[in-house]
């Protein structure tokens, strides 16, 4: 048994897993998002025991009894102070670096509350925005430690867009707070999981795909070639891209997909 405490509750796991899968598969805490499950984007960052870590390069076995907080365990108070200074900074984009952002803040803020821009940089050095870019996100975490240090009462927000008024983007406050949902949130009864097998070689004829073992392991529940997708080609401009690389076909790049396999 595995025990810690998430967001003030008591938690258990009978297995070991990483952190970061218990916490979304099991708690399903949504803020803590899967960007590269190898420790390099940041999106998964939480605060264990009161500082800043990410939590998919850590096992439960390595964090027992240990206090976690996410997101959603913020205060109200930060939730909205944060909601509003990264919705006002024009500082969320996707949305999907975003609360791990604002943990990395709360690490800093809840150490200084003057801090300088070359603080803030520091503090988000290990979180990556794909979108946005930094300058707002650090506007934005200034902008929240004024809020928390002077006290300031959040304005009211504007409800009516027009277009000589400031206006704050409509889908701002779920992705700071991690209730957007994104795909890898979604979850349906009955869900199983699917992935590409995708070419190793760049350059390699496929002669046969041979399904036989996959199909025997009692876990798959279907897989899809060439040969089950109606329209095998695909592009932009000219439809030359093959969806899958069919048999007798000829891969293309290191990755092109040889079939979709849906498993338990
Ligand atoms: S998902 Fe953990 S660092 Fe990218
Ligand atoms: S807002 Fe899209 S990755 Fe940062």
């Amino acid at each position: 048994m595995f025990s810690i405490k998430v967001n003030g509750k008591d938690v258990v796991s009978a297995i070991d897993k990483k952190l970061i899968d218990f916490l979304r598969d099991d708690l399903h805490i949504t803020s803590v998002k899967n960007g590269c499950g190898e420790g390099a984007c940041g999106t998964c960052t939480i605060l264990l025991n009161g500082k800043k870590v990410k939590s998919c390069v850590l096992k439960l076995s390595q964090v027992k009894n240990a206090v976690v907080l996410t997101v959603e365990g913020l205060t109200e108070r930060e939730k909205e102070v944060y909601a509003h200074c990264f919705a006002q900074c024009g500082a969320v984009q996707c949305g999907f670096c975003i609360p791990g952002m604002v943990i990395s803040a709360k690490s800093l803020l809840d150490q200084n509350l003057s801090p300088t821009t070359e603080d803030v940089k520091k503090a988000i050095q290990g979180n990556l925005c794909r979108c946005t870019g930094y300058v707002k996100i650090e506007q934005a975490i200034l902008l929240a430690a004024d809020f928390f240090r002077e006290k300031r009462e959040i304005p009211q927000r504007q409800t009516e867009a027009f277009l000589n008024t400031d206006f704050q983007r409509v889908d701002a406050k779920q992705k700071v707070l991690g209730e957007g949902k994104f795909t890898d949130d979604v979850e349906l009864p009955g869900m199983v999981y699917a992935k590409a097998l995708r070419s190793a070689y760049p350059r390699a004829i496929v002669n046969k795909i041979d399904l036989t073992k996959a199909l025997q392991n009692e876990n798959c529940v279907r897989i899809l070639t060439a040969k089950d997708v109606p329209n095998n080609k695909i592009g932009h401009l000219v439809q030359d891209w093959d969806v899958m690389i069919a048999e007798g076909g000829t891969t293309r790049y290191i990755g092109d997909a040889l079939a979709l396999v849906a498993a338990k």
